[in-house]
This record gives C-alpha cells, sequence and structure tokens, in this order.
C-alpha cells in the first residue's frame, strides 16, 4: 500500500517535470501570426506588382528562407523600408513568426503554400 503511494507520487512529479520540460523547450512561435503579418508587412511590396520581386512562402526552399532571415540576411537589411511603407516597426518576434511560416510553407516543406492559400 505504501509502495504505491510512492509510486503515484514519483510518477506525478515526473509528469510535472516532463510538461515544464515541454513548455520550456516549445518554441515560441506563431506562424500563424506570421503568415498574417507576411501578408501585411512584406506581401504589401512582393506581390509581383511594386517593384519587388515577387515572393511566396514556395519561393524558396526552408535553407534559403534561414538564409534570408539571419542577421546580415536580405530581410534585415530592408526593414526600414518595411516601416516607411507600412509605419510599423516589426519587432524580431514578428519576424521569428514571419519566418515560421514562410519556413513551415516553403518550396520544399511538407506544405508549400502560396500567398493564397
Ligand atoms: C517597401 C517595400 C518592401 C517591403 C515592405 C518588403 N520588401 Fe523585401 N524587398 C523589397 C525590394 C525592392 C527588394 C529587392 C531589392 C533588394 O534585394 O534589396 C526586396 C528584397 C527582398 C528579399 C531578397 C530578394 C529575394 O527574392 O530573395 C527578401 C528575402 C525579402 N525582400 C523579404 C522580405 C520580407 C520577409 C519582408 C517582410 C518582413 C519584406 N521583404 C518586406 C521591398 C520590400
Amino acid at each position: 500500500m505504501r509502495n504505491e503511494r510512492k509510486i503515484k507520487w514519483i510518477a506525478l512529479v515526473v509528469v510535472g517535470l516532463l510538461v515544464t520540460a515541454f513548455a520550456v523547450a516549445a518554441p515560441r512561435v506563431n506562424p500563424r501570426k506570421g503568415k498574417v503579418f507576411y501578408k501585411k508587412y512584406c506581401r504589401v511590396c512582393h506581390d509581383g506588382a511594386a517593384d519587388a520581386p515577387e515572393m511566396s512562402p514556395m519561393t524558396k526552399t526552408m535553407e534559403q528562407w534561414s538564409r534570408a532571415f539571419k542577421a546580415d540576411g536580405k530581410v534585415e537589411s530592408h526593414l526600414s523600408s518595411v516601416k516607411d511603407k507600412t509605419g510599423y516597426e516589426i519587432t524580431e518576434q514578428d519576424l521569428l513568426d514571419i519566418q515560421a511560416y514562410l519556413v513551415q510553407h516553403a518550396a520544399d516543406s511538407d506544405q508549400p503554400a502560396t500567398c493564397g492559400n
């Protein structure tokens, strides 16, 4: 009887620790938000109509997107024009969300997507 209680306690603690570990390890990015941000802050220029190259998630591979979002990459290099165009100063978190959305739907991803879907 006593042993049984002990085991229950240990199980509870283990489960608790696992839940905490997952919560900590979970990526704090939100591709759904990223999609919205992408449309608002990137697609405004990259829609094929303006002079910026047309872009949608599947115009690049996951690797290419990751490279574009590096600190010295293309995206960082023109953030001031994003602000000029939209009046919004995009945050690092917004960029992480946008990147997550683009990578998730890149050309070589499980769900390649154009901007419409
Ligand atoms: C004000 C218009 C404008 C906005 C807003 C804008 N871009 Fe651009 N972007 C451009 C132009 C123009 C170029 C081409 C010139 C260059 O390469 O610097 C470009 C180039 C790029 C490139 C490199 C070209 C390529 O095809 O690989 C990437 C990647 C890119 N933009 C990503 C983004 C992302 C992500 C966002 C949203 C956070 C964004 N852009 C918002 C105008 C814009």
